[in-house]
């Protein structure tokens, strides 16, 4: 089949507020499987992310440094467009729990209506990394928990910079 020579791109959508090592684990998943993957860091979903794009953009480059399968953009706007844009004929999303599984099926149906072409593929983590979310990260944190191991050494550094800047 001719396809079979196309790379197959696959994009990997999400806030990463901050970056955690659920995340990287997906990346690293999905680098393995893919001829690339596209980190594409959404915009302005939330109004006040803790991390600005340019930041969270900074962070992934820096983990994904070594990684040259390994793309990091932004994007707004809907997915799909910017995944045909892209020319990524698949979407990666991870899944954690039975939480998770509502809402991403629903997304992944509703992307499939726009873009038929376009197939969502989900990918579990390793079982140390099901329970963590950025939100949670950052709920822990500010609490004054340890996060160590949960998210890239370079994110804990960033959040204890932003700790500083507080007081
Ligand atoms: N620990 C994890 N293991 C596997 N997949 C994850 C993990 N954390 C997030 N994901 C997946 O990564 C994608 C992007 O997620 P997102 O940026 O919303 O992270 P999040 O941790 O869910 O953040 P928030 O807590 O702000 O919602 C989603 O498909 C999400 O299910
Ligand atoms: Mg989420």
């Amino acid at each position: 089949m001719t396809t079979s020579q196309l790379p197959r791109i696959a994009i990997y959508p999400g806030s990463f507020d901050p970056l955690t090592n659920g995340h990287v684990d997906i990346i690293e998943r999905g680098a393995r499987i893919f001829d690339s993957i596209i980190v594409a860091i959404l915009g302005n979903v939330e109004k006040t992310p803790l991390f600005s794009e340019k930041e969270r953009v900074e962070i992934l480059r820096n983990v994904f440094k070594g990684h040259a399968n390994v793309q990091v953009e932004t994007f707004s706007g809907l997915l799909v467009d910017y995944a045909q844009l892209k020319k990524a004929s698949v979407i990666v999303r991870g899944l954690r729990a039975v939480s998770d599984f509502e809402y991403e099926f629903q997304m992944a149906l509703m992307n499939r209506h726009l873009a038929p072409g376009i197939e969502t593929v989900f990918m579990m983590p390793a079982e140390q990394y099901t329970y963590i979310s950025s939100r949670l990260i950052k709920e822990v944190f500010t609490l004054g928990g340890e996060v160590t191991g949960l998210v890239p050494p370079i994110v804990e550094e960033k959040l204890r910079g932003k700790q500083k800047a507080k007081k």
